[in-house]
């Protein structure tokens, strides 16, 4: 389907006549240079400088007087903004330093343009919520768009404008370090938390006043880089992108955000940032969207490397043409935008149209009348104390038990519990990559919030192993695997607290192995020995491959990297006092040579008849010889301490027209004995279509709270023509046929059924 983004396109993207009347006025009075300078965004501080930083902090110490280091402004940054050579910055949250050069933009450049504040703020600003991948694990929109208001809220009052995220990049790829900033596997789930995160960032009524304006990146496809090695190549067909990666994108679009941020990566032998099929003709001729196009960090120059441009003039000249408004860091339009126009090898009118995208944006959110942040606000803004409450919801939400034998969770408080593992006692390693704002002192340990629910004398703490190796860890943890064994003694059990330290996902931290790092397995099986039964609170930035620890484990909480919070929610979820809801959205591999593993893959000629261990004896088919085609653990699963029992599937109509809508119901039911969230899960595959098809494919969920014995009846509504794909000629279609459905859990399991889609 090839729809525009006219009819459900919202705030920023409705082109409302008097802001387009501002927006002509103005251009009509631009220079080139002055067009130009709305394209350039720079970060403004002179780079680092040791000497500069240590003098202030000593002058800081002598007066006596906290120290915040300021960095320096680049010495042309006030000549530049005097000449309205620059349209925006990135990265800069220092209201006070914001305000100093928009007074020099506002006031003293010859149009008075205001300053557009770009930054990443990935999970939260000061409060810093469960990475992304975590945050989706919760399959609870609404609790997604409080926390991203949250951050608004705190970076608003910062002086940033504009939110580098939410991160919509479907992966499948684990060891692509930023699986850690998406939403998974799935581009429905990703359309749904890419609409409640823009809604979140793009909220009206902050405390400062002002407003943000969202920027869902990196479009497109960044997250199949190939082996999962960040900014590597990227090439699938044109209905793989269609079906899979632009879906939320799009869903982000028409949940109003206003921006883009174009990806790194070459598709299909042409990187984005130059790529006119992807920048111009999908964006503007197909959807019409008018919002702003951002390149990634330094992608304009990055052209050079690539192969496509021989040196910077070309690379401005590539992407201008392909359609890429602004630039961000490298300053290849700053540099030749002007010469290029005015050699007549780029038409000035793609110069007006990019310009005319960004003062869009900049009206629409208010900059004209209102450029500067209430330098006052932001200490009395960040850290509120319900901003922390939602902060633990979210973690405990987020967190996914994956196994629990012998029912050895949740903990019963009089238990004699041994501590073991390097995250146990830590905090800096609990705010996850990309929390550039962070400050470890906000983070509450495993250790303490333990500590809550256990007296003193009945437990013990050993950490074991630091994180990776004795020589990169830095934590000062020294490796004594005796003396944790040795802690175990009195123990009725022992508690792991295991995983990856933050910089191991996130942007340019790729893995190949993702087991356990450093020393860690060794403890554990150093542990395992004594015949303690073991529980692990696993941390980590992506999906491990843990089977052997899978195997050791009585009971196993992913907990990610979850926030200021995670410690009192790990303690809450492991007593018992929150019940674990989180599922998982990516799936979580046996080993490293499955990956891509994911739920919904394609059936093949040659389908394994099982997906369990006996699949080695099917010769000649679609399997492994040495490992089961099936994930270790499948996407949408997760437990629960009570159990839901499924039943009474219902498809009010089999038999549906192409504008119909399917009706399904199933009754669920809470058939154990404490209150608990279950994530409902609605499945289908279309049997036979012109192309294949997925065996299975998310098209709806709902997390319900039920309480013990409570039993409801839960309805999902999916209009048929949300059921299509690209068809053979890559237009969006919906084939009459017959489709299978299923209501459950995850993407294994569930009560079957099935209906029919007639000819119009
Ligand atoms: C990342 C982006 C980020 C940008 C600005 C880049 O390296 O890929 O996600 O928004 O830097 O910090």
């Amino acid at each position: 389907m090839t729809t525009t983004l006219q009819e459900t396109v919202a705030y920023y993207n409705n082109l409302d006549p008097e802001t387009e009347k501002r927006v002509d006025a103005l251009l009509a009075q631009m220079t080139l240079v002055e067009k130009i300078g709305q394209l350039v965004q720079l970060n403004p501080f002179a780079p680092f400088d040791p000497d500069d930083y240590e003098a202030k902090k000593r002058e800081a110490e002598e007066a006596g007087a906290p120290f915040e280091y300021e960095p320096r402004l680049r010495d042309d940054m006030e000549d530049l903004l005097r000449g309205g050579r620059i349209g925006s910055f990135l990265n800069v949250m220092t209201p006070k330093v914001i305000n100093h050069c928009q007074r020099i933009a506002v006031e003293e450049s010859r149009l008075g343009i205001p300053l557009l504040v770009g930054a990443d703020v990935i999970h939260g600003y000061r409060t810093i919520f469960p990475i992304p991948l975590a945050e989706a694990s919760t399959w609870n929109p609404d609790l997604l768009e409080r926390a991203s208001r949250v951050a608004a809220e705190e970076a608003s009052a910062a002086g940033v404008d504009w939110i580098f995220a939410p991160m919509v990049d479907v992966s499948r790829d684990p060891r692509w370090g930023r699986i850690a900033e998406g939403a998974g596997e799935d581009p429905f789930l990703g359309m749904a938390m890419a609409r409640a995160r823009v809604r979140g960032f793009q909220t009206t009524g902050l405390t400062s006043g002002r407003n943000v304006a969202a920027c869902p990146k990196h479009y497109v496809g960044y997250g199949a880089a190939e082996g999962g090695r960040d900014y590597n190549t990227v090439d699938f067909s044109e209905r793989t992108l269609r079906d899979v990666y632009l879906p939320p994108f799009k869903a982000a679009f028409e949940s109003g955000a206003g921006a883009v941020m174009s990806s790194f990566n070459e598709l299909g032998g042409l990187p984005v940032t130059a790529n006119p099929s992807i920048l111009r003709t999908i964006l503007r001729d197909e959807w019409q969207w008018p919002g702003v196009v951002l390149s990634d960090y330094d992608a304009v120059r990055e052209l050079i490397p690539h192969g496509v441009a021989a040196n910077l003039r070309e690379a401005a000249r590539l992407s201008i043409l392909a359609g890429l408004d602004i630039e961000m860091v490298s300053t290849a339009y700053h540099d030749h935008l002007a010469d290029l126009v005015t050699a007549g090898e780029v038409p000035e009118a793609l110069v007006d149209e990019a310009v005319r995208r960004v003062l869009r944006l900049k009206f629409r959110l208010g900059l004209f009348e209102r450029p500067y942040t209430d330098e006052s606000l932001h200490d009395a803004v960040i850290l509120q104390p319900a901003f922390r409450e939602l902060a633990l919801e979210t973690a405990r939400e987020s967190m996914v038990l994956l196994q629990n034998e012998d029912n050895i969770l949740p903990l019963s408080p009089d238990v004699r519990l041994t501590v073991i593992g390097p995250l146990a006692d830590n905090r800096a390693d609990m705010l996850g990559c990309w929390s550039l704002h962070n400050h470890p002192e906000d983070v509450e340990t495993v250790l303490e919030g333990l500590s809550a629910y256990l007296p003193g004398d009945t437990w013990s703490y050993q950490p074991g192993c630091p994180i990776r190796d004795d020589r990169t860890d830095g934590s000062g943890i020294e490796t004594d695997i005796p003396a944790a064994v040795a802690a175990t003694r009195e123990a009725d059990v022992v508690l792991l607290v295991l995983g990856e330290s933050a910089d191991m996902s996130g942007e340019g931290h790729s893995r190949t192995t993702l087991g356990l790092p450093g020393r860690q397995q060794e403890l554990v099986d150093a542990i395992a020995e004594t015949g303690k039964p073991m529980v692990c609170v696993l941390m980590s930035g992506r999906p491990l491959v843990i089977p052997r620890l899978a195997a050791q484990v009585k009971g196993l909480l992913v907990a990610w990297h979850a926030g200021i919070r995670a410690g009192r929610a790990v303690a809450d979820l492991l007593f018992g006092a929150a019940n674990p809801s989180g599922r998982l959205t990516a799936s979580w591999p046996r080993s490293e040579g499955q990956i891509p593993v994911y739920y919904a893959h394609k059936s093949t000629g040659r389908p394994a008849a099982e997906s369990g261990t006996r699949q080695f004896a099917e010769a000649f088919k679609s399997v492994y010889m040495d490992e089961p085609n099936s994930p270790l653990f499948p996407f949408g699963y997760g437990l629960s301490y009570t159990t839901f029992t499924y039943a009474n599937l219902q498809i009010a109509e089999s038999m549906l027209g192409p504008d119909d809508t399917l009706r399904v119901s199933v009754t669920i039911t809470n058939s154990g004995d404490r209150a608990g969230a279950e994530v409902v899960q609605l499945y289908v595959r279309d049997l036979v279509a012109c192309v294949t098809r997925p065996v299975r494919e998310l098209k709806g969920f709902q997390k319900i709270w039920l309480q013990p014995g409570e039993q409801r009846t839960v309805s999902f509504e999916v209009p048929v023509r949300d059921l299509g794909f690209s068809g053979l000629d890559m237009q969006y279609t919906v084939e009459p046929g017959d489709f299978k459905l299923w209501v459950g859990p995850n993407a294994v399991d569930g009560l079957e059924g099935a209906f029919r889609v007639c000819e119009a």
